[in-house]
């Protein structure tokens, strides 16, 4: 996950592949808190794992409720509707999925077991109405405060208070469908008689009402639905668990992806596996809306395929009620358009995550993009002449992964752009991993993919110092001593004489190897400690003279050149393997500072060592790789020279970040 203060996406072109969508955040959290009041133990299969779901757990558990990780099952044991501690303060963060409900049902839990509850959230929680649903609670006898300001977050429920059920519960539905939502998943707590609930208004975001009574369904209760106006729990009605439940794939997630196959998946369609035709997610039929917009959709129970059918895209006008969240990605696919794309009947963005028909309009603007907005709708034209732009993102998960979209605009523009994400971590709110899961999909020319080059003599700290700038970036890393080294010892286990170069290349064109947390891998074994041992060192300093080894890890190198970017260290980075890249450092430090370091590095592990036979070594080492005739040790024309001897490794770091950012076009 990128916890970086921006992400940098080169323009893409191409995408291609299966994308596996993460639990839907709607269903993980509505299955929680079922579970979490049900009697039992239900085993919750592919739940999300996100922070709207982590302070749904958390609250659950503050709340008496068992929740044990069984591998990739989550064993929620319920309360069986009863309250176990009867004080507790529950912090929400942004989760409007876990305050709503909640709020319903610990009001109603106070009221009739009493107890005090204080549920408060971060300050865009605050902001966020809950006064409709305080207003129904209140109206049959809940007792609740709202701590800030009337009609928002925090709020204390109290009780005991006696409660009214006997007319209909009345509450608004042309705010946000979570109110009934909350209304429907708690009163089961208090159906002695029938209690009946009245929508007053046109019900928004029906879809997510549908999620709501199927998932009932599945817990034992059976609600009675009159047209959208009128729901019905019947008397008796008692939460029993399932024992066990899947949660489909999020249909509001699979939507990026949609788009994502209906602007770059030319020949080969995208796969998207978790969702399909018999997801009970309203945003779903975002499938339908991409069509129309031109895309090529086939569709089976649980997944989609989807490429681009009409090019560009086509403008259309569509009225977004039913497909609120999954609208926005609508917006970033009107950039693609042949003409103007108006999205109606969307007020509700305005009261999620952020205002989010603000927050789309001035993004866009960033982009390029003529946008005209209105209180309840948003109007975007093609975009031709594209920026790159910064973008904000609220802290809305969707708005980071809308703006993704924007990454493509090569296809469409004379000079391709890259984009800039701000905050990329938002994503976390729903798909942790979405930034590498699109990677893993996409592709660009080569030459599109930045690449930083950091060379320079052994024990110089470069490896270290492209990790942190690899770090600070989201970017790949390329060690590529690590290859050499990883040849040698390869190498000298197969016993091959290491001055023999074509046996050697032989074994470097064959290297079976894989990296990951870290860790390099050798036909499976874990070579990392082995690599860093100087008689390693040694080995690769040989083997790196020969031209048909250089040859032979050349393509190996390449392929790390991927989106969203490489920071790549050696010693030929700049000058021979990436020759085009962005910035190249060449690193200076004497012999003796480096000589020094190393020392210390050893004497920390305990291992003892002389100065000044280091310093000869690397000395004898220096000579070697820079006389060598092929790719001797040079800095490129074009590099910055850094001399880090006097410097903290954060020093270097910032120094190149500082120097990367006077490049980049933002
Ligand atoms: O950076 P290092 O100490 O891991 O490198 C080990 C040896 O590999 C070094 O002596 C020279 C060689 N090498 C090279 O020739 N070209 C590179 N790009 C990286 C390393």
């Amino acid at each position: 996950m990128y916890k970086i203060p921006f992400l940098d996406l080169p323009p893409l072109r191409a995408a291609s592949g299966t994308v596996r969508l993460p639990g839907s955040k709607s269903i993980s959290n509505r299955v929680l808190l079922l579970a979490g009041l049900a009697e039992g133990t239900t085993a919750v299969h592919d739940l999300l794992d996100s922070d709207d779901t982590a302070v749904m757990l958390e609250a659950l558990t503050q709340l008496g409720c068992q929740i044990r990780k069984d591998g990739s099952v989550l064993q929620v044991t319920g309360l069986g509707g009863r309250l176990l501690p009867r004080a507790a303060r529950l912090f929400l963060g942004n989760a409007g999925t876990a305050m709503r409900p909640l709020t319903a049902a610990l009001a109603l839990l106070a009221a009739t077991q009493g107890g005090e509850f204080e549920l408060s959230g971060v300050p865009r929680m605050h902001e966020r109405p809950i006064g409709d649903l305080v207003d129904a609670l209140r109206g049959f006898g809940c007792h609740i405060d709202c701590l800030a300001n009337e009609g928002f977050p925090p709020l204390r429920l109290s009780g005991p208070s006696p409660l009214a059920l006997d007319k209909p519960v009345q509450v608004r539905g042309d705010v946000s469908s979570q109110f009934l939502t909350a209304l429907l998943m708690a009163l089961p707590l208090v159906a002695a008689k029938d209690v009946v609930v009245e929508v007053v208004g046109e019900l928004i975001s029906k879809p997510y009402i549908h999620i709501t009574l199927e998932l009932l369904k599945r817990f034992g209760i059976e609600v009675r639905r009159e047209g959208w106006e009128r729901f019905t729990i019947p008397a008796g009605s008692r939460y029993r668990s399932p024992g066990s439940i899947h949660v489909e794939g999020d249909a509001s997630s699979a939507s990026y992806f949609v788009a994502l196959g209906a602007i770059a998946s030319v020949n080969v369609p995208l796969r998207i596996e978790g969702v399909g035709s018999e997801s009970m997610q309203g945003d779903v039929r975002f499938v339908e809306a991409a069509r129309a917009m031109g895309a090529q959709i086939e569709s089976g129970p649980n997944w989609l395929a989807v490429r681009r059918g009409d090019w560009p895209l086509k403008g259309l006008t569509l009225d977004c009620n039913h497909i609120p969240d999954a609208a926005m990605t609508l917006a970033v696919m009107a950039l693609y358009a042949d003409s103007p794309t108006t999205l109606t009947n969307i007020a509700s963005w305005r009261v999620k995550e952020t205002d989010r028909i603000a927050a789309m309009a001035a993004e866009l603007r960033k982009l390029g993009a003529q946008v005209d907005e209105g209180p309840d709708w948003i109007r975007i034209a093609p975009l031709h002449d594209w920026k790159p732009a910064v973008i904000h993102t609220y802290d809305d998960h969707r708005v980071a992964m809308c703006f993704s979209l924007a990454a493509f605009n090569g296809l469409v523009a004379e000079r391709p752009v890259p984009v800039r994400i701000l905050e990329p971590h938002c994503v976390a709110k729903t798909f942790p991993d979405y930034f590498e899961t699109l990677f893993a999909v996409v592709d660009t020319s080569r030459s599109e993919i930045p690449v930083i080059a950091i060379d320079g003599p052994t024990a110089s700290g470069k490896g270290t110092l492209a990790d942190v700038v690899a770090e600070s970036l989201g970017y790949h890393v390329l060690d590529s001593g690590a290859l050499y080294r990883a040849t040698g010892l390869a190498a000298t286990r197969a016993g091959i004489d290491l001055d023999d170069g074509p046996k050697v290349a032989t074994v470097a064109a064959g290297l079976a190897l894989s990296f990951g947390k870290g860790r390099t891998l050798l036909a499976g074994e874990d070579i990392s400690d082995e690599l860093r041992q100087e008689a390693t060192g040694v080995m690769a300093s040989r083997v790196a003279v020969h031209p048909a080894v250089r040859r032979a890890l050349n393509q190996l190198q390449l392929d790390f050149r991927r989106p969203p970017g490489l920071v790549a260290d050696g010693r030929d980075m700049g000058t021979d393997v990436f020759p085009d890249a962005s910035l190249k450092v060449f690193l200076t430090a004497s012999a003796a500072t480096r000589a020094e370091r190393r020392h210390k590095q050893l004497i920390a592990k305990g291992i003892s060592a002389n100065i000044e036979s280091l310093r000869q070594d690397l000395e004898s080492r220096d000579a070697r790789d820079k006389t060598r005739a092929a790719a001797p040790l040079h800095p490129a024309q074009d590099a910055l020279m850094l001399d880090n001897s006097a410097q903290t490794i954060e020093e270097s770091r910032d120094l190149v970040l500082d120097w990367w950012a006077k490049r980049r076009p933002f």
